[in-house]
C-alpha cells in the first residue's frame, strides 16, 4: 500500500471497534503513527495491538470525548508521544439504542447524544486546531451519517446530533482554511458494525430496500474514504459532507416502497433473509 501517511500523526476517536478500528488499522497501514482515543481501554489495547501485528505504529490513549480535560490530555499526549498532529479522525458516538419516538424520548438520552456527539467533535476540533498550527495544517475528518441529512421515523437524537455535526464541519473548515487546516465530514448509510448486527432482522431487510445498489459499504471502505479525506489527495476538499450510502439518499420514498413490495412478492426473495 502507498504511504500517503509517511511522517505523519494520526488521532482516531472511538478506535477501539467498528468504523474507528478500521480508519486506525487503515491510517497505520498507509504510514501514520496512530493514536487510538478509546473510553474502553481493553478496546483501544487490543486495536493497538492489531495495528502492531500488522507492522504499524500505534499508543492506546484512553479518552473520554465528552470531557475537555480527556480530549485535552489526548492531543498533550500526542503532542509529547510524536511531536505533531496532522489528522483527527472524531469517529467516536453514542449511537441509536432507546432513541425511538420523540414523544417518549428521554431529555437525558437526548442530551448524552448532544455531550458526546457533538460536544466530543467540537472538543476534538478545539483542541487539534491549535496542534494542526503548531505542525503547518492538518485534516480533520468528523463522522456524520446520513440519519443527519434525512428524516427518519425515530433516531431523533442521533440524527439531530449527526445534522449539527454537519454544521459544525462547515464552520470549523471555514474558521481555520487560512491556516492550513481542513475540515470534512463522511455520512455513511448503514454499515455492518458490531452495534449494527444487533438490529432486528426486519429492521435490517427495511435498510436494503432503501438502497439504490445491492451492497452496503463496508468499513474497510468507510475508512477508505476516510483516509482520502484526509490525504492531501483531498487537499482541496473541505467544509464538505461526503455521503458513503449506496445511493440510499439519492431518490424518492418510491424506489424503496417499489423495493420493498417486489420484496413482499417474490417467491425467491425472503425480506427477512
Ligand atoms: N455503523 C453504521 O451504520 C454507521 C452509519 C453512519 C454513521 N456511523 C457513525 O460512525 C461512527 C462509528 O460507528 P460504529 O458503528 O463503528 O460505532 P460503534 O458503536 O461500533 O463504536 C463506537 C466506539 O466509540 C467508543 N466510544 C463511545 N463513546 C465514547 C466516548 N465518550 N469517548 C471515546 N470513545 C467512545 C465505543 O466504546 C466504541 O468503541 C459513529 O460516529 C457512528 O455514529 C455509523
Amino acid at each position: 500500500m502507498s504511504a500517503r501517511f509517511e511522517g505523519r500523526v494520526a488521532i482516531v476517536t472511538g478506535a477501539g471497534q467498528g468504523i474507528g478500528r478500521a480508519t486506525a488499522l487503515r491510517l497505520a497501514a498507509e504510514g501514520a503513527r496512530v493514536v487510538v482515543a478509546e473510553i474502553v481501554a481493553e478496546k483501544a489495547d487490543a486495536t493497538v495491538a492489531a495495528v502492531e501485528a500488522a507492522g504499524g505504529i500505534a499508543l492506546a490513549v484512553p479518552t473520554d470525548v465528552s470531557r475537555e480535560e480527556s480530549i485535552a490530555a489526548m492531543v498533550a499526549t500526542t503532542m509529547a508521544t510524536y511531536g505533531r498532529l496532522d489528522v483527527l479522525h472524531n469517529n467516536a458516538a453514542v449511537q441509536t439504542a432507546g432513541d425511538d419516538d420523540l414523544v417518549g424520548l428521554d431529555h437525558e438520552m437526548f442530551m448524552r447524544r448532544m455531550e458526546v456527539n457533538v460536544g466530543g467533535t467540537m472538543l476534538g476540533c478545539k483542541h487539534a486546531v491549535p496542534a494542526m498550527r503548531a505542525s503547518g495544517g492538518g485534516a480533520i475528518v468528523n463522522m456524520a451519517s446520513v440519519s443527519g441529512l434525512l428524516g427518519f421515523d425515530r433516531n431523533a437524537a442521533y440524527g439531530s446530533s449527526k445534522a449539527a455535526i454537519i454544521g459544525l464541519t462547515r464552520y470549523v473548515a471555514t474558521m481555520y482554511g487560512a491556516d492550513g487546516i481542513r475540515c470534512v465530514a463522511v455520512a455513511p448509510g448503514l454499515v455492518m458494525t458490531e452495534s449494527i448486527q444487533e438490529f432486528p432482522e426486519l429492521r435490517l431487510a427495511q435498510y436494503r430496500a432503501e438502497r439504490v445498489l445491492p451492497w452496503a459499504a463496508s468499513l474497510e471502505e468507510i475508512a477508505g474514504l476516510v483516509a482520502f479525506l484526509a490525504s492531501d489527495e483531498g487537499r482541496s476538499i473541505t467544509g464538505q459532507t461526503i455521503v458513503i450510502d449506496s445511493g440510499t439518499s439519492t431518490h424518492r420514498p418510491r424506489h424503496a416502497m417499489a423495493t420493498w413490495e417486489a420484496m413482499l412478492a417474490s417467491d425467491e426473495a425472503d425480506p427477512m433473509g
